[in-house]
């Protein structure tokens, strides 16, 4: 499946970015900028197609307030946490184009993700007490993730442990699309615990898929240097399999100041391709993607939706998380 055929309109999502833009109102013209900067750069927007999505299968209207406040609502917690990541990560693009740490130095594009954030809550507030509680975990756990990431070369990373942070860091997002949509709907404790699980596991597969696009996807595609999470040194699924292969290459992963040259980068990224980690860690992303499916389907009322366009539709989303190309 290339990224051609994913759909160019859900229900609800020019109203959720209209939302969004609102929220970039500020008397102070410099949040507005960095933020409108980031935002029109593109994107997925996964995270609010999955909500509506969801939340439409589920029976609820595309112009429920509720369902697209929350949807803009995770859409810019996640803008938020992309000012602050390019920062930590000092990445000099996002999205094809110089990322806004470059673009508006580090002080501005760090207050910049703090406004975010805040808007984020200003929206949120309005919601039920459930849905508050869920977004202020999805954030702690965003920033759990996000530290408990460290470099190879200082601390060692099992795949268990792995699976904690990208649980964090990214699928503790799309949990709250799934959560939020289900609760909206007046699902049981029952079904929000199983369609969250669900949201969970595929956010968990889109990161690992991420990890494998940093290596097999070059800039023109991912809008990004390829092999990123390398010369980070990153605890990254695809890192991790490499190393596990002990090529005299992936040791370099765990030297600290080894020079990560862009001659090195070439050799390593023909070394892993020649391996076995990016088939690992492809397995370990559909075999996510097939138990959040599963989850799906012992929710009740999702089996009840499964035939109608938004239940297929939700479908497809899983699917393009697993296949997409950026
Ligand atoms: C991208 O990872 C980073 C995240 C998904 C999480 C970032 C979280 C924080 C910076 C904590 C701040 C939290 C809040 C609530 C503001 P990546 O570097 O692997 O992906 P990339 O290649 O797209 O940069
Ligand atoms: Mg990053």
């Amino acid at each position: 499946m290339s990224d051609k055929s994913f759909p160019q309109s859900v229900h609800g999502l020019a109203e959720v970015e209209q939302l969004i833009r609102e929220k970039f109102t500020s008397d102070a013209p410099r949040l507005s900028e960095v933020s409108a900067y980031l935002f029109n750069l593109g994107g997925k927007r996964i995270r609010p197609m999955i909500s509506l999505t969801l939340g439409q299968a589920l029976g609820i209207s595309s112009s429920n307030t509720q369902l697209l406040t929350i949807s803009a609502g995770i859409e810019l917690i996640h803008l938020a946490t992309l000012l602050h990541d390019d920062i930590i990560d000092k990445a000099p693009t996002r999205r094809h184009k110089p990322s806004a740490y470059v673009t508006f130095g580090s002080d501005d594009t760090l207050i910049a993700g703090d406004f975010l954030l805040s808007r984020a809550f200003g929206l949120c507030s309005t919601l039920p007490a459930d849905i508050v509680r869920e977004t202020e975990r999805a954030c702690v756990e965003l920033t759990e993730g996000e530290i408990l990431e460290v470099p190879l070369y200082k601390q060692a990373c099992t795949t268990e442990q792995y699976l904690i942070i990208a649980q964090k860091k990214t699928a503790s997002l799309f949990r709250l699309a799934c959560y939020a949509a289900a609760s909206l709907a007046g699902l049981s404790e029952n079904e929000k615990v199983i369609i969250s699980l669900a949201g969970e596991k595929l956010g968990i597969a889109f990161q690992v898929i991420d990890d494998i696009l940093d290596v097999i996807s070059d800039e023109a595609t991912l809008g990004k240097r390829q092999g990123q999470d390398i010369r980070e040194q990153k605890p990254s699924i695809v890192n991790l399999f490499w190393l596990e292969e002990k090529s005299e290459h992936s040791k370099s992963l765990k030297e600290k100041n080894f020079n990560l040259s862009d001659d090195f980068i070439s050799v390593a990224l023909q070394d892993i391709i020649n391996g076995s980690a990016l088939s690992k860690a492809k397995d370990l992303a559909q075999q996510l993607v097939h138990e959040a499916k599963s989850l799906l389907y012992t929710s009740a009322s999702f089996i009840k939706v499964s035939g109608t366009k938004e239940g297929q539709f939700l479908e497809f989303l899983m699917q393009y998380a697993l296949e997409r190309v950026k």
